[in-house]
């Protein structure tokens, strides 16, 4: 672990919610269906207030949080830490292929295309660290494979930082969309990530710390992968006996999405998984 200043909760913060902002979005949504989501949102929050007898000077603590979570730019990381898995259980309801995870803040769209047999950009530094070898394929439900499907991967440096988020790594740095051969395969080339640690010097680190928690994430690959006519699964992959596994502050970690990579006499890291996608 080199030692580097962290990146601070404002600087992620504001990268990730003018990425976000400049994404379009829109949903299918009827006024019904939202007026019905509204209502029941503010009566779970009504209830933990009456539940907890909550005090006028604790409501404008509270306020003041908010403000502070918008002003310092966290929201997407606030949200993506804490209540995006539970959006993600609910796709996860109607998906019978490889299971899913949260996106989380720091995706980028259209990174380099690279061939199915490659190696991910990483700097002279990155070199240093142990280097993983991620192969496997890509099929339907069949198992018919998916030539040309890609997988779109990105994950953090060995200290736990992410190109585009923080600024002393080149673009691009540990990212990109790989393109399967005729079969569907792939033999990717990168290193093992490290843990992840959620900036903490913000409000999103004060409610992490207010619940006693910790602001740790487990070392994890990212991945968005898609084919023609197939739903797109967008998933996380872990390391089994990683630290945190057990106790992820987003919530996001599956049994079904642990990697179990075996080192070789060539000092690196082996490991294959598949991916199945669902008919769109
Ligand atoms: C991540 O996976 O890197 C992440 C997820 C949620 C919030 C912040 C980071
Ligand atoms: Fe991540």
């Amino acid at each position: 672990m080199t030692t580097l200043e962290s990146p601070t909760a404002v600087g992620s913060g504001t990268a990730a919610t003018d990425k976000f902002k400049n994404e379009r979005v829109s949903a299918d949504t009827s006024p019904e269906r939202l007026a019905a989501i509204a209502k029941d949102a503010l009566g779970a929050l009504h209830k933990v207030i009456l539940d907890h007898g909550v005090t006028y000077p604790e409501y404008r603590v509270f306020k003041q949080w908010l403000i502070d979570l918008g002003e310092g730019g966290e929201w997407p990381l606030f949200l993506d830490v804490f209540i995006e898995h539970a959006v993600e259980e609910v796709l996860a309801r109607s998906r019978k292929g490889t299971k899913g995870s949260i996106e989380g803040p720091y995706y980028i769209a259209d990174s380099p295309k690279l061939p199915s047999v490659c190696t991910l950009p990483m700097r002279d530094e990155d070199k240093k660290s142990t280097p993983l070898i991620f192969s496997g394929q890509v099929t339907d439900l069949d198992g018919n494979g998916l030539g040309g499907a890609t997988l779109e991967l990105w994950h953090a440096d060995e200290d736990g930082y992410y190109s585009g988020f923080a600024p002393h790594l080149p673009d691009w740095n540990l990212r990109g969309t790989i393109v399967t051969d005729d079969e569907g395969r792939y033999e990717i080339t990168t290193i093992q990530p490290a843990p992840y640690q959620i900036p903490t010097d913000g409000p999103t680190g004060q409610f992490v710390e207010a619940q006693n928690g910790h602001p740790w994430r487990p070392a994890h690959l990212h991945l968005i992968v898609s084919a023609p006519g197939k739903e797109s699964v967008t998933t996380q992959l872990y390391f089994s006996g990683g630290e945190w596994l057990d106790s992820d502050v987003a919530s996001a970690t599956k049994p079904e999405l642990i990697l179990d990579p075996k080192r070789a006499d060539d000092g690196k890291n082996y490991v294959t998984y598949n991916f199945t996608l669902d008919p769109a």
